[in-house]
């Protein structure tokens, strides 16, 4: 089986479904978060995910962090890496190094809402319909290539809250079925 990384920024919620999912016919050998404080690292300790943390400000520049986490990559022989909730844009030297192998989760039905706060955005927006996307990383804010997506109706009632809701329990489904159908190309 070959090894994949995770990228992650925050809570993890995307990271525990990924190791929940049950056979995903890879390996899951590491963990690269660029926030200390974020709780994923918690539930990496738990499934017992080697994790590299990092400070973007330790470093001058995106590409001496960037070299740093490619040969993290390299030395834990990974072939696919998966963003999940990881909040920086991924520049040169790491797309270069893993070019057509870094794969994202965007939490609305992209082109629309890209960036942050994609939920909120789409809800303010008072959309009738939004989802999540699963895509290719290019040098854009989530303009790669689309490899999946899900439709979800915002109901009247629906709250900010409950919109989130349904949008990650999507997510918890959808990312780890792609996963286990890309890595096999
Ligand atoms: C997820 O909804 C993910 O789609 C989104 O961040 C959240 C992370 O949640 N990613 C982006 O907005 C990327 N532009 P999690 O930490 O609980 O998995």
């Amino acid at each position: 089986k070959i090894n994949v990384a995770v990228f992650a920024s925050g809570t993890g919620s995307n990271f525990e479904a990924i190791m929940e999912a049950g056979d995903l016919s890879c390996n899951i050998v590491l963990l690269i978060c660029d926030n200390p404080g974020a709780t994923v690292i918690q539930k990496a300790e738990k499934y017992q995910v080697p994790t590299f943390v990092f400070r973007s400000k330790d470093y001058v520049s995106k590409e001496e962090y960037e070299k740093v986490l490619v040969e993290k990559l390299k030395e834990a022989n990974i072939s696919w890496v998966f963003l999940a909730g990881y909040m920086r844009i991924i520049g040169p030297t790491l797309l270069e190094a893993y070019e057509g192998k870094i794969i994202n989760i965007h939490p609305s039905l992209l082109p629309d809402f890209p960036g942050k706060d994609a939920i909120g955005q789409a809800y303010h927006a008072r959309v009738k319909t939004t989802g999540v996307t699963v895509h290719y990383v290019d040098a854009g804010i989530d303009t790669g290539p689309i490899i999946a997506q899900e439709e979800i109706e915002v109901k009247e009632n629906d709250t900010l809250e409950s919109l989130e809701e349904k949008i990650h329990h999507v997510e918890h489904q959808l990312y780890p079925r792609v996963m286990k159908d890309i890595v096999k190309k």
